[in-house]
């Protein structure tokens, strides 16, 4: 990456380059650290989001009880990064994951994994037992994603399957709310949202301390509801990930504002072939396919309005010169804001982090690709 570019304006990085403001980032992470305090909730960061040891850091040193990843090689990222408590939320099956498991066990203070079949439950425990090591897990639930989890009804039945296998302490339970969270409209929605999900989660946590668990930790929460928690909704921790960086997806949510988003694509404007469109030198290998259920396109000008990126091909963004208002020249570098930071990012070695409109730093995205 290039270090030679610190000190220097953000407008003479080469493009396609992925920009991160500082002041937003850190904004973003200490505001939601400070909501969620008021709310008496643990914060435990989604890393999917920035995959990036300083960004990390960043959240831990603001009060961040530890960090979540979906992904043995994310954890792994941060285990050499030296963050010392960590939650694989993702379910974990495979010789070689057991393998790998137990050696980030030994060498991560506080490892917690996500269970949700006894399959799994059965893999860990005999990759554990045979090193006379144990591990906490949560209980991972389905609170009506429909993606993976135990359903609620279940959740006790699946408690007492997990009790059998020695090496497991169940500490707590976990979900995401996706369809809920994501579905939401309105401030009110999303209020409705985080108090639903806790009323869900929290329920199936009584149930299992009533029927003897020691259920510590309650962890649920994404962007959309991230700071709308309430004292006493039900949830011990949030695990929201988007929320450091922002994207057009959560801007078209209402989740937060464009002055909230701190990731952009810098990128060139390399033809203005037609009066219909200009096109700039980001395509889907820079700016990602992925939209969000709101998102009209795949980015947006920031500062131009108008500036949407309606189509991409590989190598090519298309802006519809006819919506924009105002220009943009050939050679005429632009920010865009895509619509999804998390599959974006994990499209670049490293962030250019600046201030103003110097470049501070630069960060390798050390997980990056970092999928198995
Ligand atoms: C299990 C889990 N927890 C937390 C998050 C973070 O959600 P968000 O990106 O909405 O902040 C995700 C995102 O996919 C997730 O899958």
């Amino acid at each position: 990456m290039a270090q030679a570019m610190i000190g220097r304006p953000i407008q003479d990085i080469d493009t396609p380059a992925l920009l991160v403001d500082y002041t937003i980032l850190e904004r973003n992470i200490q505001r939601l650290q400070k909501l969620s305090e008021d709310a008496r909730l643990a914060v435990r960061p989604h890393m999917k989001a920035h995959k990036t040891p300083q960004v990390a850091h960043i959240q831990l040193r603001a009060g961040a009880i530890g960090l979540t990843c979906a992904k043995i090689a994310e954890a792994e990222a941060m285990a050499d990064a030296g963050v010392d408590e960590l939650l694989i939320a993702n379910s974990i099956v495979g010789e070689t994951k057991m393998r790998r498991l137990v050696a980030l066990a030994k060498r991560v203070p506080r490892l917690l994994v996500a269970v949700e079949s006894l399959v799994s439950a059965a893999q860990i425990d005999a990759a554990f037992c045979a090193r006379g090591m144990t591990i906490d897990t949560v209980i991972e639930l389905d609170i009506g994603s429909h993606r993976a989890g135990v359903l609620p009804e279940s959740a006790v039945e699946f408690a007492r399957g997990l009790a059998e296998y020695g090496a497991l302490n169940t500490v707590g339970v976990m979900g995401y709310a996706g369809g809920l969270m994501y579905g939401a409209r309105t401030e009110e929605e999303r209020l409705e949202a985080a108090a639903e999900e806790g009323r869900r989660l929290g329920a199936v946590a009584a149930e299992l301390r009533a029927a003897g668990f020691r259920i510590d930790i309650i962890s649920g929460g994404g962007t959309p509801t991230a700071g709308r928690y309430r004292e006493g909704c039900g949830l011990t921790e949030v695990r929201c990930g988007t929320y450091c960086l922002n994207d057009h997806n959560q801007v078209d949510l209402g989740a937060c504002t464009v002055e909230d988003v701190a990731a952009t694509v810098l990128s060139t404007v390399v033809a203005v072939p037609a009066d219909d469109r200009i096109i700039i030198d980001a395509g889907t290998k820079s700016l990602d396919q992925a939209v969000g259920p709101l998102t009209e396109g795949y980015g947006w000008v920031k500062g131009h309005e108008g500036g949407n990126v309606h189509k991409i091909n590989d190598e090519h963004g298309y802006i519809d010169r006819k919506r924009l208002v105002g220009d943009l020249q050939i050679g005429q570098k632009v920010e865009i804001i895509p619509p999804r930071i998390c599959t974006c990012l994990n499209l670049y070695d490293g962030m250019y982090v600046f201030e103003g409109d110097r470049v501070v730093d630069v960060w390798r995205i050390t997980a990056r690709g970092a999928n198995q």
